[in-house]
């Protein structure tokens, strides 16, 4: 087993401050804990650098904005209390996790009197898989992505993450990697913590990102994949499109780009141009001259 993640050492910056590890805690009558009313973001450092810091950090702006509320922090200064926690805590190869909730002030759906907090937490990553993982067992989520008019689906909230949990443990349970939702249309959608791409006749699609996280990582698989002259096409995918596809992988921060190999019981080969993208996104990501540094 291993070491509890709130047993580690280092530090966290909260609300502008750097506090011990196992000091950065939070009143039992949050809001947020109560209603899953808070934004995060997660994020990769490699060799000491954010990978697209700035769109993270933006991302967290925008999806406080989409639940009602403004970050008390510029995109500027996030930058730099993350690029000063791994300094602090001697990050290279990390996880980074901003977060911003709302207080304990008063306990009542609205927040409306409630503060904004933010925080940001960073540890050493190893791999979101097990590391003997090669390719994803996916099980189907019995549960959908709703429409835009039933949540804010396009912010990275943590109401949201509910039945992707409820999915992901089921498919634990069941001995899958992950689960593979559809959309409330019936059309893919995307995993519990990772967009999808598949590969026919060397082509890829993606499927239209109107209810779901348009992923910093998908949006950078689509951009390397014209850049590499790939065709690269977003459109609705049916799950017999899905289960007909020669390859299959996902995109994500944390998981970088993982092939699939099995979708509840058909079996995918991890193809070439699979490996093509897994090898390009980690070049770019260990590219030295991502993004120029903070003024
Ligand atoms: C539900 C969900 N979809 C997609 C993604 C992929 O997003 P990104 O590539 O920005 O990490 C994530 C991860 O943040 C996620 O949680």
């Amino acid at each position: 087993m291993n070491k509890p993640l709130n047993e580690y050492s280092g530090w966290i910056w909260m609300n502008g401050k750097f506090l011990e590890w196992k000091k950065a805690k939070i009143h039992l009558l949050s809001h947020t804990l109560h209603y899953g009313s808070g934004v995060f973001e997660g994020a990769r450092a490699y060799g000491g650098r954010i990978f697209k810091k700035t769109q993270h950090h933006q991302r967290l702006h925008d999806s406080a904005a989409m639940l009602g509320f403004k970050i008390p922090y510029s995109i500027g200064k996030l930058n730099k209390a993350a690029e000063d926690l791994l300094e602090r805590n001697k990050l290279e190869n990390a996880y980074l996790r901003p977060i911003a909730w709302y207080g304990a002030e008063e306990l009542n759906v609205a927040s409306n009197n409630n503060s904004v907090n933010v925080a940001i937490a960073a540890w050493e990553w190893k791999s979101y898989f097990k590391p003997e993982t090669t390719g994803l067992k996916l099980m189907w989520s019995d549960w959908i992505r709703p429409a835009p008019t039933m949540a804010p689906v396009h912010a990275k909230a943590n109401g949201l993450y509910l039945i992707g949990t409820l999915s992901k443990n089921k498919a634990e349970h069941q001995g899958y990697d992950d689960a593979l939702m559809l959309d409330y249309r019936g059309y893919i959608a995307e995993c519990t913590s990772s967009n999808i791409f598949m590969v026919k006749n060397h082509v890829l699609y993606t499927p239209i990102a109107d209810c779901f996280l348009n992923g910093i990582t998908r949006q950078t698989i689509i951009e390397l994949a014209h850049s590499h002259n790939i065709p690269c096409i977003e459109k609705y995918i049916m799950p017999s499109d899905i289960l007909t596809a020669d390859e299959l992988f996902v995109t994500g921060s944390a998981i970088e780009v993982k092939p699939i190999i099995k979708i509840g019981e058909t079996q995918f080969n991890i193809g070439r141009i699979t490996k093509h993208m897994m090898r390009e996104y980690l070049k770019l990501v260990k590219a030295k001259e991502l993004e120029p540094p903070n003024e």
